[in-house]
């Protein structure tokens, strides 16, 4: 078994970065700018968010993180979402979910201009990565094929099996997965709660994917042996044993599965820091003007 070690790809894609990132600062007199917008209070979304914020300064871009309780209206966010699309000085815009119940994740999601939809969950994004077009790809599927390809793991003509069909994870995986292109080319299983016989359907994997925000969802028996194993679970539970007050599991048994596997990410130190690696990366990219000329 070897490591998808996300702290060693990380640190290498964040040092091409930065290095990027201090050469645009010269061009265009100012810093790449993303800014992030959370609602609410809740534990993890403010994790997430602090650390995207720390990792914009560490690569040398700014960041402003905008806060709302969790009783602001829809109105007031979509007002200010406008705002900041009509900025010249802000280069991404993401806001964090999930969002409260009074507001249409949706509306929000389709009203963030598609230029500055770093997050690549906007239907135009959606839509030119199915058509293989320049996009932002979703943070965490964009940071799993940099991972791939920095272990130069072949994926053409290999089955690959997505647990979990989420708009962020599962879903844009598949897509990617499936395309014409280097990381790609592969036969995509997409299984979901309605799923029939999923260990029969995730046995058949020589990639798995497990984004099913389930602890230990995938266990060993469920896993061909020398199969590549990605975990993209986060799952939070309180803890004496850490300073944070609380530890993370994956959605694979670690231990078992890694006896099987050809290639596996751990958790942490996979997954969780490529998805910020491909939020970085989409930033630089949309101060760049590359993927949309400005
Ligand atoms: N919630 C969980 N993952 C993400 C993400 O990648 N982007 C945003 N905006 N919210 C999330």
């Amino acid at each position: 078994m070897k490591l998808l070690d996300g702290k060693e790809v990380s640190s290498k894609v964040k040092e091409d970065i930065t290095r990027e990132a201090a050469e645009l600062t010269k061009q265009l007199g100012r810093k790449p700018h993303l800014v992030a917008i959370l609602v609410g209070n809740d534990g993890g979304s403010e994790t997430y968010v602090a650390s995207k914020m720390r990792n914009c300064e560490q690569v040398g871009f700014e960041s402003t993180n905008i806060r709302y309780d969790a009783d602001v209206t829809e109105e007031e966010l979509l007002k200010k979402i406008a705002e900041i699309n009509g900025d010249p000085n802000i280069d991404g815009l993401i806001v964090q979910l999930p969002l409260p119940k009074h507001i249409d994740p949706e509306k929000v999601t389709e009203a963030i201009d598609y230029k500055k939809d770093v997050d690549g969950f906007h239907p135009i994004n959606l839509g030119r990565m199915q058509r293989n077009l320049p996009c932002f790809i979703p943070a965490t599927p964009y940071g799993i094929m940099l991972m791939l390809e920095h272990y130069g793991i072949d994926t053409a003509g290999k089955k690959a099996v997505i647990v979990g069909r989420s708009n962020i994870v599962g879903s844009p995986m598949s897509i990617l997965l499936a395309r014409n292109s280097n990381p790609g080319n592969c036969t995509v299983t997409l299984t979901h709660s309605r799923t029939k016989n999923l260990k029969e359907e995730v046995l058949q994997g020589d990639i798995v994917v497990a984004a099913i925000g389930k602890k230990n969802f995938v266990t060993a028996d469920m896993v061909k042996d020398g199969a590549i194993v990605i975990d993209v679970g986060i799952n939070r539970e309180n803890s004496s044993e850490t300073k944070s007050g609380f530890k993370l599991y994956g959605d694979v048994d670690f231990e078992n599965v890694a006896q099987k596997a050809s290639w596996i990410t751990p958790v942490p130190g996979g997954v969780g820091l490529m998805t910020i690696v491909g939020l970085l990366k989409n930033t630089l990219e949309a101060a760049k003007g590359t993927v949309y000329p400005k």
